[in-house]
């Protein structure tokens, strides 16, 4: 018997028609049959908020969402963050502020904090409850809530 389902997905505003099993990992289906691997997976259980995606405008861990769950949504991943102008002021924030080391939990983390920027969080907000759904095995969160702070100062000047 054929369990597999098609569905349908917008994802950095390119339309796609995967074909997949119902158990399918939204994270797996964006890296594997997308191709996107910049949405890094790490614990798979919702806990380190690598896998961090923005479905219909709010942050989520794509792990724990099925491809199928997302049908029809609008997903956006790191590969769809920076304009026509260059990077988000997140992104140029992140990178000014050496708020990385390895760079495994930052497209997550940059996922999210792009969320909590474009709704307008406070800054306290960002540095606490945002990044503190996010794990980093390297920075010890020093430089990640200084470029926070340089991205926030910036706050209005970008949708
Ligand atoms: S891989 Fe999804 S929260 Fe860790
Ligand atoms: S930069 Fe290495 S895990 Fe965060």
């Amino acid at each position: 018997m054929n369990s597999t389902r098609d569905i349908e997905l917008t994802v950095n505003d390119q339309r796609h028609r995967l074909t997949c099993e119902p158990r399918l990992l939204l994270s797996d289906a964006l890296r594997h049959q997308l191709g996107l691997t910049g949405t890094h997976v790490g614990c798979e259980q919702g806990a380190c908020g690598a896998c961090t995606v923005i479905v219909d405008g709010i942050a989520q861990r794509s792990c724990l969402m099925l491809a199928v769950q997302a049908e029809g949504s609008e997903i956006e991943t790191i590969e769809g963050v920076a304009g026509a102008d260059g990077d988000h002021p997140v992104q140029e924030a992140m990178h000014d502020a050496h708020g990385l080391q390895c760079g495994f939990c930052t497209p997550g983390i940059v996922m999210s904090l792009v969320a909590a920027y474009r709704r307008g969080v406070p800054v306290e907000e960002a540095r606490t409850e945002v990044l503190g759904g996010h794990l980093c095995r390297c920075t010890g969160y020093v430089n990640i809530r200084a470029a926070i702070d340089a991205a926030w100062a910036g706050l209005g000047d970008e949708p």
